[in-house]
């Protein structure tokens, strides 16, 4: 969170340097020595002319790996001959190997054409991929590759960003560099980088192209003067280490990205309740007050949150004495415990410099930040100044560790339950170059820090023995060594001559510095910026499996990287009260949930900034009610925003939690699901309706699950929304009624402020709860009710996946599917490790409506049924 609009930078929108386009006269390259077998292929390139240094030098000697990892995955790097220039380190993207694949049984095929070298990647005599639309430039410190691509393709992905899922095809560019990114305005790169596409072309089939590349840099999709469509890198830095990947349908096409980036995190069963959080909360009594009077409105309430207001003067791993202090704490979590409830407070990565024990002991384990000089790098953040861990530091975990085992210590300390992660872009206030982060911090409106704590520099001892002076850091240690893969040396760290467009202006503005080199092997911040975050959620979920080995942790983080969701979930930043935000929403999370492997994803709901209305509150109640993550959250100084604050927000929230509960059990099997095979369970139109092109760039309806469409009444005073239904059958959540869908519109009238419009989607079964409760414990106990939708063909099928909802290791998991057929009116129920649960009803949905029946039996034995 970035609560004060006074520490937002100037948006110096940095203009790029487009119009110097002197890498356009780049001579290219030239491939010789291609060898080719089964599974590979490989070249060496040289540069074919004199060089242009026009972004940083020109690299003379290449090489290009090419690997049939399996038949619908090929990895392509294109790399310096020396293995000097930074590659994105195996131990925050561990790599896939293969080896099953090869070019004669490969979905994919590639080209490669020797002078100027390019190459081409197809699917069935189809190009995907044809980077001859220039020739290719591999500089110190600038990249450029670019593709033609087909008239007006339907292209998704490369969040992290706030513009329409479907992404514009002209004159478009996209920024990855993470950045606080309050308001996430569009058109600006935000808090994540995930340089993936998917290119879906209909019945063809749906590819994605992953650049595995950490560096800043700009994505121009466009056309040439003359119209031809491309797709251009332009990268600061690293190698061209590219995954294509395809499949048959979109889907899929997820389902092989998942396979190169870890599967997801699965979640515990309790973190699908309702959270609500605030920033602002002026003392625990306040956050017990928030507790109480969602309980008065009957309002489930799972998980309390508290942002940075619990800390002593907004110093991380402390608490305020006064108004939160540790005995209250732990009473107020002792007493959520009891109830069933959770808890879970912030924690940012920067250290605040002042007397206290996370900054003295990180300063003796010598955990943060130096400059190449040696001392201590500072920002200034909300304590004031601060110092940064470097994730890089092995000492780091153990520090980080060290401090969760102690401040969020269950017998002595705050007892969470999960934690939230924020501020890791990372962000600082300081503006570049922020020379006297204490005379920021003092001008600002930051609480007056104490009086800093600063580790006596040792001396230069002219005579005494090395181990008398100051610790030596090399100013590039791994830098230039060959092999390494740790960057090059000599590169220009906080000014390249290529700028990307970072809303923030230049890269080190309102970030840690990009000269930064990091503890051990030396890798150097102006290469991995975009890992902190990712790497702090790391740490930070090793430090939680510490605390409690046995059950999964939770962690919301705010900044991502490609694979993040092995790790964490995340909730989309800053975002603003209004209906632009709440409608645009929904295609972030659709993104991140299908398309980045994130599933745990969701925005504030009611808004985070500026005061939000009844009405969008009601509305977003329900919305967020199909978020995977589901958290009202609100700024300091905003009105207050709890679902029990207006009538109509209150009874939209107990209409909306009352059907999301009872989906629980649906919700955690497609989640399981996902994290066991990538199968997404938030998805777009498209992936259920890949050859329905009307469905293409639908970003205001979605699926949860494979089974509920959601149909959300999207602008400001409306009773109504406009609906698209493909060419199947769907039946009402609330009425059964059946709606022949026919590949049209269907405008749905007479939609108060409280509910929102689902359709169970013909061909599945669900395991309904019978009755919600107010929390999740109380609802694991309930009775099912099977819900059959007949598709169009009569048959419906449904699974349920069972376990303890919380722990690491099972020792008992229920899967149980369901297949219905209208042929023979036959229920199959195969259990596999049979529940003592029950199934209490069915409901059959048809086109003449609903029939119940109080159908009584166990899930502990597979049995079939005539209904
Ligand atoms: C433009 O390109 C030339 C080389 O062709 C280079 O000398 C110059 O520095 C570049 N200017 C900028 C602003 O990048
Ligand atoms: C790739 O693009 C070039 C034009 O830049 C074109 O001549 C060539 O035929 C294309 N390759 C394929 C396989 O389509
Ligand atoms: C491209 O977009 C920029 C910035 O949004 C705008 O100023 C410019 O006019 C557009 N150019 C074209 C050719 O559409
Ligand atoms: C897109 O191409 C047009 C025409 O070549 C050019 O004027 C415009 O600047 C390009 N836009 C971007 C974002 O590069
Ligand atoms: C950003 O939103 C505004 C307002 O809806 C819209 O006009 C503009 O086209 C959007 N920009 C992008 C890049 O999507
Ligand atoms: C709780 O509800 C009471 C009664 O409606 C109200 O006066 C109070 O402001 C509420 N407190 C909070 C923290 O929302
Ligand atoms: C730092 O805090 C500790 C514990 O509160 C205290 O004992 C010590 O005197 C303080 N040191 C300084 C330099 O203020
Ligand atoms: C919690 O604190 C107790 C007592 O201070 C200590 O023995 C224990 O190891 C701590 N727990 C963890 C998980 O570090
Ligand atoms: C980086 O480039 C900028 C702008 O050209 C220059 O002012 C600065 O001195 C350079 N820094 C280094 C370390 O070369
Ligand atoms: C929000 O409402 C409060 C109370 O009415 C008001 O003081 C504040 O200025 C409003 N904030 C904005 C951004 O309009
Ligand atoms: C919705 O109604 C309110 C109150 O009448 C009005 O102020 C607002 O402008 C309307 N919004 C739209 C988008 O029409």
């Amino acid at each position: 969170m970035l609560g004060s609009l006074l520490f937002l930078a100037p948006l110096v929108g940095a203009a790029a340097v487009d119009s110097n386009a002197s890498h356009r006269d780049c001579p290219g390259y030239k491939a010789s020595n291609v060898k080719k077998d089964a599974g590979s292929l490989t070249a060496d390139l040289t540069l074919a002319g004199t060089p242009c240094n026009s972004y940083g030098e020109d690299l003379k000697d290449l090489k290009l790996l090419v690997e049939y990892q399996t038949d619908e995955r090929l990895h392509v790097i294109i790399y310096d001959a020396d293995e000097q220039v930074y590659q994105v380190p195996e131990s925050v993207l561990p790599r896939v190997g293969g080896g099953s694949g090869s070019s004669d049984t490969s979905a994919l095929e590639f080209d490669i054409v020797e002078e100027p070298f390019s190459f081409v990647v197809s699917r069935d005599e189809e190009v995907l991929f044809n980077t001859s639309a220039s020739k290719l430039v591999f500089q110190s410190q600038y990249l450029n590759l670019r593709t033609w691509l087909p008239e007006d393709p339907y292209l998704y992905g490369l969040g992290e960003h706030s513009d329409p899922m479907r992404l514009p095809t002209n004159n478009y560019t996209r920024t990855l560099w993470n950045r606080d990114a309050y308001s996430t305005p569009n058109g600006t790169n935000l808090y994540g980088s995930h340089p993936v596409y998917y290119d879906h072309r209909g019945e063809a089939g749906t590819h994605g192209v992953l650049l595995l590349n950490s560096n800043g840099m700009d994505i121009k999709i466009n056309r040439t003067k003359d119209g031809q469509q491309y797709l251009e890198y332009n990268t600061l830095g690293g190698v061209f280490d590219f995954y294509f990947f395809t499949a048959p349908t979109p889907k899929e096409a997820s389902i092989e990205y998942a396979k190169v980036v870890g599967l997801p995190a699965m979640q515990s069963y309790w973190t699908l309740g309702l959270h609500q959080c605030r920033y602002g909360y002026r003392d625990v009594y306040n956050v017990a007050e928030v507790v109480y009077n969602y309980s008065q409105a009957e309002i489930p309430l799972e998980t309390m949150w508290t942002d940075i207001d619990y800390m002593d003067r907004r110093r991380v791993f402390t608490l305020d004495p006064e108004r939160f202090p540790l005995e209250k704490m732990r009473e107020l979590v002792t007493y959520l415990h009891n109830h069933d409830q959770k808890y879970i407070v912030m924690v940012d990565p920067a250290v605040s410099v002042s007397n206290n024990s996370a900054y003295t002991s990180g300063l003796s384990e010598d955990v943060f930040l130096h400059h190449q000089n040696g001392s201590i790098y500072e920002g200034a953040v909300w304590p004031g100044v601060t110092v940064f861990p470097d994730w890089f530091n092995s000492n780091t975990q153990e520090y980080w560790n060290a401090q969760f085992a102690q401040f969020f210590n269950a017998t002595s300390g705050v007892d969470i339950d999960g934690l939230w992660i924020d501020m890791n872009e990372a962000s600082n206030f300081c503006p570049y170059p922020c020379t006297d982060p204490q005379a920021f911090a003092i001008s600002d409106d930051l609480p007056p820090a104490a009086p800093p704590v600063r580790a006596s520099s040792p001396r230069v001892l002219p005579g005494f023995p090395e181990d008398f002076q100051p610790a030596k850091r090399s100013t590039a240690k791994g830098q230039g060594t060959k092999g390494a893969k740790i960057g090059l040396a000599n590169r220009n760290l906080t000014d390249p001559k290529y700028q990307i467009q970072n809303a923030a202006g230049v890269i080190s503005m309102n970030t840690i510095q990009t000269d930064i080199i990091h503890a051990e092997e030396g890798y150097v911040e102006y290469d991995t910026h975009n890992l902190y975050g990712t790497m702090m959620s790391t740490a930070s979920r090793d430090a939680m499996a510490l605390r409690r080995p046995d059950v999964r942790p939770l962690i919301i983080t705010r900044s991502t990287f490609v694979g993040a969701g092995s790790h964490v979930g995340h909730w989309l930043g800053d975002n603003i009260s209004d209906w632009e935000h709440y409608r645009i929403s929904i295609a972030q999370i659709l993104a991140f949930a299908s398309m980045f492997q994130i599933p745990m994803v969701g925005a504030d709901v009611c808004g985070f900034g500026g005061n939000t209305t009844e009405q969008l509150c009601a509305r977003w109640a329900s919305l967020g009610a199909f978020y995977t993550f589901y958290r009202n959250h609100n700024e300091i100084n905003d009105i207050s925003q709890e679902f029990y604050v207006w009538p109509t927000v209150a009874e939209s929230a107990r209409k909306a939690i009352d059907i999301r509960y009872r989906l629980l059990d649906y919700i955690y099997t497609s989640l399981y699901r996902q994290s066991q095979t990538g199968e997404p369970f938030l998805q777009p139109l498209f992936y259920l309706y890949p050859e329905d092109k009307n469905t293409f760039a639908n970003d205001l309806q979605f699926f949860f699950g494979d089974a509920i469409l959601v149909s959300p009444v999207t602008k400001e005073n409306s009773t109504s929304v406009d609906a698209y239904f493909p060419d199947d059958i769907f039946y009402d959540w609330y009425t059964g009624e059946a709606l022949r869908g026919e590949g049209t519109t269907v405008t749905l009238k007479d939609i108060d402020y409280t509910h929102i419009p689902i359709h169970i989607r013909g061909g599945n079964i669900l395991p309904v709860r019978v009755a919600s409760a107010m929390t999740t414990t109380e609802v694991r106990k309930k009775g099912f009710e099977l819900v059959i939708a007949p598709g169009l063909d009569g048959t419906a099928s449904g699974s349920l996946y069972l376990d303890d909802g919380d722990s690491v290791e099972q020792s008992e998991t229920t899967e149980i599917t369901f297949q219905y057929s209208q042929k023979n009116c036959e229920l199959q129920v195969s259990v596999e490790n049979g529940s003592t649960l029950q199934v209490n009803m069915i409901t059959l949905l048809g086109e003449s409506g609903k029939k119940t029946f109080e159908h009584g039996f166990s899930l502990s034995e597979s049995i079939n049924l005539r209904i």
